[in-house]
């Protein structure tokens, strides 16, 4: 199955606020810069939020990369990387974002609208691609927090499904509220999407939640060493042969989840180098 960029897309979203794509021709744009304009804006908890974008018809990047985005603050802009949560096959752009309440860039972009403009960097990088990953047979797709995003849109193109067997996305919060995107994932991504024959053979949802009773409880990284993940989703335990891993999390999350794959001799890949497991900061503690 193939999907091209123009292609038509369903909402990407649940209870988005939406409103039409304006039909005033954009701002003149710099060279590094574009402006988009905020189509919709969803907001999952005060502390979480969610929105799409226009997308400059040259602005290209492959599923699961990041850019610089951000507010004209002071006349000057105000950047901060951000991983694209839609796929490169989607016509518009969208973005999971926390909300820091001190946050030089995210007290502001908290309070966005649809209509209003955010700047999108034009250079997009990131080293969750999965040509940088050895060929297997299921792909893990390990997420706490907004480290969910780039796999949003890796889940939403055609190619993971072509190099993997199985798609196992994990998402690791402290409370069920955080878990954003859950109903699209369980249900509209497997019913609706374009791609929904392929994901609902071959992509497994696993959301995960420390601080409060769920389904599924526990950290990523013990619920890997115990095998625990594995036997929930009737899959044998991790394996050096079959398995390949995407990382996105918090700098603890990664450094925790990095060393149980390290210690069963799993090799880390670059955009030089194939290996068994890519990793991308879900952000930078400052
Ligand atoms: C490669 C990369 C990709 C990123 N992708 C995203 C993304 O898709 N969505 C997103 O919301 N942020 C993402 N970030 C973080 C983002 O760049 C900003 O840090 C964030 O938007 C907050 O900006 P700020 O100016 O309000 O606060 P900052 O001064 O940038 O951050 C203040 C503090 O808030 C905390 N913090 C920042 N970002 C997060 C976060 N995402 N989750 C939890 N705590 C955080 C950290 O403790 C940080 O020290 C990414 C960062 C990197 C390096
Ligand atoms: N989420 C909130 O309600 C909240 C509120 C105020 C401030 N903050 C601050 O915001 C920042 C980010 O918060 P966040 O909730 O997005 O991310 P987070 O603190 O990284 O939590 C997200 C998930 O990652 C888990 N986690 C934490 N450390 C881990 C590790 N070493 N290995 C594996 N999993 C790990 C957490 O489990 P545990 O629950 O076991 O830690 C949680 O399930 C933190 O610095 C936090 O202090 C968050």
């Amino acid at each position: 199955m193939t999907a091209a960029y123009d292609d038509p897309s369903p909402p990407s979203a649940v209870a988005f606020e939406e409103v039409p794509a304006p039909d005033t021709p954009p701002r003149k744009s710099s060279a590094a810069l574009f402006d988009a304009t905020v189509l919709a804006v969803h907001h999952w908890t005060d502390r979480l939020f969610s929105f799409t974008t226009t997308r400059e018809s040259s602005f290209r990047f492959q599923s699961g990369q990041f850019t610089m985005i951000g507010l004209p603050v002071d006349g000057r802009p105000l950047l901060r990387a951000y991983s694209m949560a839609s796929s490169e096959y989607e016509p518009t752009l969208e973005f999971l974002s926390i909300k820091v309440q001190d946050g030089p860039l995210t007290s502001r972009l908290q309070h966005i609208r649809p209509g209003d403009t955010v700047l999108v960097g034009r250079k997009a990088s990131g080293t969750l691609l999965l040509q940088n990953l050895l060929p297997g047979r299921t792909l893990y797709l390990l997420s706490s927090g907004t480290g969910l995003a780039p796999f949003m849109g890796i889940v939403r193109s055609p190619e993971v499904y072509e190099q993997f067997e199985k798609v196992v996305l994990v998402h690791g919060c402290r409370l069920v509220s955080e878990l954003a995107y859950d109903h699209l994932i369980r249900h509209e991504l497997p019913e609706q999407h374009l791609l929904a024959e392929l994901i609902s053979k071959q992509l497994v949802y696993y959301p995960t939640v420390t601080r409060e009773p769920f389904q599924h409880e526990g950290r990523i990284p013990a619920l890997l060493e115990t095998g625990r993940l594995c036997s929930d989703i009737g899959l044998p335990r991790i394996d050096l042969d079959r398995d390949r891993f995407m990382l996105c999390g918090s700098p603890a999350m990664l450094a925790d989840t990095r060393a149980v794959l390290e210690k069963r001799g799993f090799g880390e890949g670059n955009m030089s180098r194939r290996g068994h497991y890519v990793i991308e900061r879900a952000f930078v503690d400052r």
